[in-house]
């Protein structure tokens, strides 16, 4: 037989106790002793077996045992954890994979408190909320495009309507015809599907100015120049104290004014004025006329495209109805506004307001 164990207890401490354990054998408790403090000693060797559940075998049956029953514990706790945490995960991904592009008004389950999961959910329905409303907005963009295209077709289709009627009466019956006449009243129609053409053209181009478009220059001078060169039916009074200055697209206020001028002088019975002023942060230029002014009801609806208020100027004549859409237009492109209220003559009162070149604040507000 192999010796049992090699223990040799030192000098100082006589007595040494172990254990080991060899195949076929089993375990072996042992004691050495030592006889003498002597180098040379004896050593007596003590041993008997391990016994019961001291045995090895059965220890490490009982740990393995041990250790898987404490493993299946472990994998249950976790498993009935995580299936808890992440119930209200599974009733948001429920509830997110129902809703669709047709509805978003549909929200998810806000746990309480204020864990990740909550706090996920309050993301997610605040995403929701964000994407419902932008499709809301571009319903109603795509809604406003397709009642635009259906105006502008139809303002085009009248004088293009017109023009048809006649050359085809001519065609039909030359002998009848006098060619000059219907040379003439073909182009008034081609005139006004060209100012038809012209203003949506422009009323689409509003907004794509850049900042090397815009410069900054005296509203007082601009509005003299601009009254100078017209040759109206009525006198246009200007009243103005010093230098407003705004930075503009220059051709683009032009064009505003001159749309508000021209529907002045069309609507007054004796004077238009135009005066420029500041307000605060503001540039104000107004145009009064004393006719019979714009009714408050209209004084929102004056402003959208192909708006004609007066029943008498019928779609073949008259204006396009696009100047006031035209010229809010730049104003909001300038980060301006332009309001209709009532002249001190009792006519109407279009009223501009910009923000004044070095004052804060970029956008005009109304006032
Ligand atoms: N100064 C005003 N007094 C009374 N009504 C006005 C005045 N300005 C505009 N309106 C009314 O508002 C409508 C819309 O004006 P807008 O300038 O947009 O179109 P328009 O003058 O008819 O056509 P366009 O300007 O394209 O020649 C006019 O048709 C008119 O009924
Ligand atoms: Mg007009």
């Amino acid at each position: 037989m192999p010796p049992l164990t090699s223990a040799w207890p030192a000098p100082g401490d006589p007595e040494e106790d172990v254990q080991t354990c060899l195949p076929h054998l089993g375990c072996v408790r042992l004691a050495a002793l030592r006889i003498k403090a002597a180098a040379n000693s004896p050593v007596v060797y003590a041993g008997r077996l391990a016994a019961g559940v001291t045995s090895t075998g059965i220890f490490a049956r009982l740990f393995g045992l041990q250790d898987g029953l404490l493993v299946l514990l472990a994998a249950l706790a976790t498993w009935k954890i995580t299936g808890r945490t992440l119930k209200p995960v599974n009733a948001i991904r429920d509830d997110l994979a129902v809703i669709n592009g047709d509805d978003l008004s549909s929200r998810v389950p806000e746990p309480q408190g204020g864990d990740e999961v909550a706090r996920l959910a309050r993301t997610v329905n605040a995403t929701l909320g964000r994407i419902e409303e932008a499709k809301l907005n571009r319903d109603a963009v795509l809604a406003q495009q397709r009642q635009f295209v259906s105006d502008a077709s139809h303002e085009l289709r009248t004088p293009l309507a017109g023009l048809r009627a006649e050359l085809e009466m001519g065609q039909l019956h030359p002998e009848d015809t006098d060619l000059n006449e219907l040379l003439a009243s073909a182009l008034v129609d081609v005139d006004r599907l060209e100012a038809i053409i012209t203003d949506l053209l422009l009323l689409a181009r509003v907004g794509t100015a850049g900042p090397a478009d815009r410069t900054s220059l005296n509203l007082t001078e601009l509005v003299q120049e601009e009254v100078s060169q017209r040759c109206d039916r009525l006198p246009i009074r200007v009243g103005m104290a010093m230098p407003v200055r705004v930075t503009c697209v220059r051709v683009q206020i032009a064009r505003l004014l001159k749309n508000l001028l021209d529907n002045a002088q069309r609507h007054s019975r004796s004077l238009v004025e135009v005066s420029v002023r500041t307000d605060g942060p503001f540039a104000e230029l107004t145009v009064d006329d004393d006719g019979c002014g714009i009714p408050v009801p209209d004084r929102e609806r004056v402003f959208e495209r192909f708006t004609r208020l007066d029943t008498a100027r019928s779609r073949g004549h008259g204006g396009t109805g696009l100047g006031l859409a035209i010229a809010r237009e730049i104003a909001h492109a300038h980060g301006g506004t332009l309001e209709a209220g009532e002249s001190p003559s009792g006519g109407a009162r279009l009223l501009l307001r910009l923000t004044l070149d070095g004052s804060p604040g970029a956008t005009a507000t109304p006032g």
